[in-house]
């Protein structure tokens, strides 16, 4: 059933939450007045693998506003669980270099930060191992995919039909790509407020959804969820890196233990943020094409190797979009992963295909430049509708349509495939593009939401969900409006506290596909209540909750939101500076809800796009096991300057498979692609192919 089109669902409204941000009253984790707060330092270890022999803090101490030191020695007990890079100070252990040891406990944080430089640390250091590479011989299968539980099962041709239809094909394609690592840095670091109050646990912090951030916090605690209250209205950034609860969290729960009656504040710095909140996983991917004088592919194969983490087990899934691109009869893909003595890698901005279709959409303009076939062509002569591997159709996909209505408003055709045919004076001009696809999870949980209606008509809808900069406060209110059919005035949104009715994370394009659903449900009961009582509220008023029902379509179709991006470069002949001139992004998301905070999500990963293909990469030491460039001066994010126009647009469509909406996600597909139409464009301009991200000016210079 879909719902009636009122009047706030498609209006560009701006987010209601704007005014309380601007001028400061939104209160983030850090900011959320408590009494008597202390303040929390981590201390970090300075090995990446060994133990702890030996702690010293008597100097620490004897500081002026010291309350404690929270350490192994006196750290409450923890009860193991999956999430094992939580399981903090049970042990002497250490399993990556900065894995939190310890903690000051002090009247102010500076107080806090500088004790913990006086505390001193004994280590017998043993030998780690922190090299990423392919010739590795512990190369193995994950167990989990969590990043990526949808669609795991691979690809299953076998290599010698892969080997024959390589052998004999007219145009074949055999290269590595690989990918560096990125790392989560929201405006919004970490941060986090723990208060016990007899046995029960009130935390604010930054979270993508409290009910799982509280399902994963409770057992390690030993504590009923119920005794457990998450406050996170307003997040500041996210990206993946608030999924999970992180060991910031914890170290703060415990300390607030330690200090019994005390609320404890902790913020991380830049700088710890690169060890303790996760990362997008660095990837060697490995893509065999062949196609025939059509270039019609025959077979693919795509072998991705990522980086894991010794103390927890993570695969993103690198693969997935491969087996779902293109109407190849043989199709191979294998996943492997790596485990090092490093930090465990997380969610980031489109797990497994922004990675994954750097490789794929790489590879695919290799071939168009081999067969001399245009690019988008190409795309169209390979398109499916079937999930090539499951045989499910898609339940949408108007990939094609976005392909040709992006080239005509970027201006693709007509285009000369031949390198280095535009150039003004030193700077030389070329276009790529690339296709986008995203998958909707399904694993996230349960959402319900509570409608209570006043006398003077005045709504209140309560759902768990989170704003992660995303919009929810304005969208699942325009949802609500217009299902109630009333105007957005009459509607009060409450999100962010587990004290609302159960929600699934803001993760995986998914947020408010899932929450939106719930209350949808809700809405229609309130109206059906409210028309039993003859339209009239009565004095006491009204309450329904309802939930998001179980989706019939998973079983039958393969649910994805699609894209084409188009890139334009220039590129400096003699310094090899990259200039992305032109973005250009056209989107199959469904019914676009709110088209300002839409258009702004997509700009964002856009950006996002263009600083993973030009600048983003973590260099790990391998000698000390750290990212060395730890911080804004080194690890380098797209600013203003760096992007030229940015363009996005979106097909006017809707899939009620997705939701009663008719909304598909948008949070990620537009992060998908972006780096591979810009590293095409870099081959366009230049003629060198560079297939390692970033795309920095050295490998440009040959
Ligand atoms: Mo997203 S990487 O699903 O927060």
């Amino acid at each position: 059933m879909s719902i009636v089109i009122q009047r706030a669902i498609g209006a560009p409204i701006s987010r209601l939450d704007g005014p309380a941000k601007v001028t400061g009253t939104a209160k983030y984790a850090f900011e959320h007045q408590v009494n008597r707060p202390a303040y929390l330092y981590p201390l970090q270890a300075t090995i990446a693998t060994g133990r702890v022999t030996g702690i010293h803090t008597d100097a620490a101490l004897a500081e002026a506003g010291v309350l404690a030191i929270l350490t192994s020695a006196n750290a409450p007990k923890l009860i193991p669980g999956w999430l094992a890079e939580l399981l903090l100070l049970q042990s002497a252990e250490i399993s990556y270099r900065g894995q939190f040891i310890g903690g000051v406990i002090a009247e102010t944080p500076e107080i806090a930060r500088h004790a913990a430089s006086l505390v001193r640390f004994d280590y017998e250091e043993l030998a780690h191992d922190t090299k990423f590479h392919a010739d590795r011989d512990d190369l193995h299968e994950p167990h989990v995919f969590i990043g990526a539980i949808e669609d795991h099962d691979q690809a299953q041709a076998a290599q010698s039909d892969i080997d024959a239809a390589f052998a004999s094909a007219p145009f074949t394609v055999n290269a590595t790509y690989t990918t560096a690592s990125n790392y989560h840095n929201p405006m919004e670091p970490h941060a986090t407020i723990a208060i016990w109050t007899n046995d029960e646990l009130t935390l604010y912090c930054g979270s993508q959804g409290v009910f799982m951030t509280r399902a994963m916090l409770a057992p390690l605690f030993g504590l009923d969820p119920q005794r457990i209250r998450i406050i996170s209205p307003y997040v500041g950034g996210a990206f993946g890196a608030k999924t999970f609860p992180t060991p910031d969290m914890v170290l703060t729960v415990m300390a607030a233990q330690l200090v019994a009656g005390r609320a404890v504040k902790m913020a991380l710095t830049r700088q710890q943020m690169f060890s303790q909140v996760g990362y997008r996983t660095p990837t060697i991917q490995h893509i065999r094409l062949a196609a025939g004088a059509d270039g019609r592919l025959t077979a693919i194969e795509h072998e991705a190797l990522e980086q894991s983490a010794k103390v927890r087990e993570w695969a993103e899934n690198s693969t997935r979009a491969t087996r779902k691109m293109y109407a190849a009869s043989l199709q191979r893909t294998v996943q492997q992963i790596a485990s090092l003595d490093v930090p465990v890698p997380t969610f980031m901005r489109g797990p497994g295909e922004a990675p994954g279709m750097f490789a794929l959409e790489s590879a695919m303009d290799e071939l168009a430049v081999a067969s001399g076939i245009d690019p988008i062509e190409l795309h169209i002569r390979n398109e499916t509708d079937v999930d090539p591997v499951s045989g499910h159709p898609f339940s949408s996909r108007h990939l094609v349509t976005c392909m040709r209505e992006g080239a005509r408003l970027f201006g693709w055709y007509p285009r000369d495939q031949t390198p280095r045919i535009r150039r003004e004076q030193q700077w030389l001009i070329g276009t790529g593009m690339s296709a986008a696809i995203f998958h909707m999870p399904r694993f996230l949980g349960e959402n319900s939401t509570t409608i209570r209606v006043n006398s003077d008509g005045h709504y209140s809808v309560h759902i768990a969900a989170a704003d992660l900069g995303t919009g929810t406060w304005t969208t699942l209110a325009q949802i609500a409006a217009d299902t109630l059919e009333v105007p957005m005035e009459q509607v009060e949104l409450q999100i962010g506290d587990t004290d609302l009715p159960e929600a699934s994370p803001g993760g995986g394009s998914a947020g408010l596909s899932h929450w939106g659903a719930a209350v949808v449900d809700a809405a229609n009961k309130m109206r059906a209540l409210l028309s039993a009582y003859g339209g009239i509220v009565p004095a006491e008023g009204l309450e329904v909750t309802g939930k998001r029902p179980a989706n019939p379509y998973y079983e039958q179709f393969a649910l994805y939101s699609f894209g084409a991006q188009f890139a334009e470069v220039r590129v400096h002949e003699l310094t090899g500076e990259v200039r992305v001139s032109r973005l250009l992004g056209m989107f199959d998301a469904g019914r676009i809800i709110n088209p300002k905070t839409a258009r702004s999500q997509f700009i964002g990963g856009m950006t996002m796009g263009l600083s993973m293909a030009l600048h983003e990469h973590g260099v790990l030491d391998p000698q000390f096991g750290h990212v060395v460039n730890h911080d804004f001066a080194g690890y380098h994010i797209a600013t203003n300057a760096d992007v030229g126009s940015i363009e996005a647009h979106w097909l006017d469509e809707e899939d009620l498979r997705f939701n009663p909406m008719g909304a598909k996600g948008i949070g990620e597909i537009c992060i998908v692609g972006t780096a591979a139409a810009i590293a095409n464009a870099v081959y366009h301009a230049t003629g060198i192919r560079v297939r390692d991200l970033p795309i920095t000016l050295d490998k440009l210079l040959q």
